[in-house]
């Protein structure tokens, strides 16, 4: 098919978060259209694509009228008429467009909207998924999910110091039974908090884990373990921890600040106690162990933690093909979580994605602490075969559309879960004893 696009509009939406995003539609002139809402985080890694927020009194600075004003004034204009084949053709102009590596010319959030709407138009043009278009024949592979149980950091005022406490479900044979298995462990973490006395409605933090206070960080790792226990699974047979540091966001002046439990740690103390959870928990990944810009430590950590976990690197590539270029050359992190708003674009997210996955990393596919109530990340995740997905907890609708349009395609289509190491990249399953990935 030969698409044509007949007209771009732009307004500002609502994100989870209730803060303003950039809302971009898309129409062909086949009559078809689409609409997409950038996702937003609130730990971002400073080398993301630069999303344009108003800045002054109103919405507390966070207004995105100016990227949707560049959407209608600036790419409407460049883009309306054109023909294509492909929407990295549309991403190209965009970036053309744009004339900046990190998009702060006309905001990641405007080009990203428009890139987003673009593949949503075409798959709706041709009248199948988004998934569905990306991978035309054979099994789709649904994604091992990764699942929020307890937030901390900037996600829930620093209740503890690490981002997230997630678990996953490796033991599950398909991706409803691993929905499900996550959805018991999270109730049973609810029970347990109600139960030591902490109010209900304090229990929703903005990726829909448990935003509580806990003495350590490592209390949270064993209320965790008990969760799974209680919720009558098999802790590191059936469900395993995974670990967002997110580590940039405590460190500071050369040291890592655990302000939950008073103490600063250099990066080989934190490498040290990252071991000692390792040692003492069954957790299979961890996320952003360091700061972003710590090089040689992030290469240090990979030599001592990479054959054991997954290590990946969030705000440490950000979705960035120079990024992940070097990481892959000095032997940094084995595996990448690829967000498109990092990216600024959607074809170029999916390069990285592919690079990644290329050069021996595992992949996983993510959303932002900030999203909407659109699903499209799923199809993404199936389509580019990630592997892995991380969207947040099973509580809160723009978690629940991810994971319900997962359980739509598992249900319609002609699907495989993705449950070997093979598939997901996780270091279990049948090829556990095998060597980590190499580079
Ligand atoms: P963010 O957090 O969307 O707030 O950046 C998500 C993550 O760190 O994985
Ligand atoms: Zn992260």
């Amino acid at each position: 098919m030969t698409a044509r696009i007949a007209r771009i509009t732009a307004f500002e939406a609502l994100d989870s978060r209730g803060r303003p995003t950039v809302a971009a539609r898309l129409e062909l002139t086949d009559g078809t259209a689409a609409t997409a809402h950038a996702p937003s985080g609130a730990s971002a890694g400073s080398h993301e694509a630069k999303e344009l927020r108003d800045g002054g009194t109103r919405r507390g600075g966070l207004g995105v009228l100016n990227a949707v004003d560049n959407v209608a004034s600036r790419i409407a204009p460049a883009l309306q008429g054109m023909v294509f084949d492909d929407p990295s053709t549309v991403d190209d102009a965009l970036a053309e467009l744009d004339g900046t590596d990190d998009f702060s010319n006309l905001g990641a959030n405007a080009t990203l909207a428009v890139s987003l709407a673009t593949t949503l138009a075409v798959a709706a043009s041709e009248r199948t998924s988004v998934a569905r278009w990306l991978q035309p024949e054979g099994d789709l592979l649904l994604p091992m999910p990764m699942v929020n149980i307890v937030s901390g950091g900037a996600h829930a005022g620093r209740s503890i110091d690490i981002q997230d406490v997630l678990v996953v479900p490796h033991g599950a044979k398909s991706f409803a039974e691993a929905i499900e298995w996550c959805a018991d462990v999270r109730d049973a973490a609810s029970a347990m908090a109600v139960d030591s006395g902490v109010p209900g409605a304090s229990l929703v933090a903005d990726e829909g884990g448990i935003g509580i206070p806990f003495a350590s960080n490592a209390d949270a790792l064993r209320f965790v373990v008990e969760a799974i226990e209680r919720s009558g699974h098999q802790p590191g047979e059936e469900v395993s921890l995974a670990i967002d540091v997110a580590a940039t966001q405590f460190f500071a002046d050369g040291h890592y600040r655990l302000d939950s439990e008073n103490r600063a740690l250099s990066a080989s103390e934190l490498i040290d106690e990252l071991a000692r959870w390792i040692d003492d928990y069954p957790v299979i990944s961890i996320e952003d162990a360091l700061a972003e810009d710590e090089w040689r430590d992030w290469v240090t950590a990979t030599r001592l933690l990479g054959s054991r976990i997954q290590l990946i690197g969030d705000d440490h590539f950000v979705t960035n093909g120079d990024r992940l270029a070097r990481g892959v050359a000095e032997g940094s992190a084995n595996s990448i979580l690829v967000k498109v708003n990092q990216n600024g674009l959607v074809s170029r997210s999916r390069a990285v994605l592919d690079t990644a996955r290329a050069s021996g990393y595992s992949t996983v596919v993510s959303a932002r602490s900030g999203e909407t109530e659109q699903s499209w990340l799923a199809d993404f995740a199936v389509g580019w075969r990630a592997g892995q997905i991380k969207v947040g907890s099973t509580h809160r609708s723009e978690r629940g559309a991810k994971w319900n349009r997962l359980l739509e395609l598992e249900a319609t289509e002609s699907t495989v879960f993705a449950s070997t190491q093979q598939q997901h990249g996780l270091p279990v399953g049948s090829l556990a004893a095998a060597p980590a990935p190499t580079r």
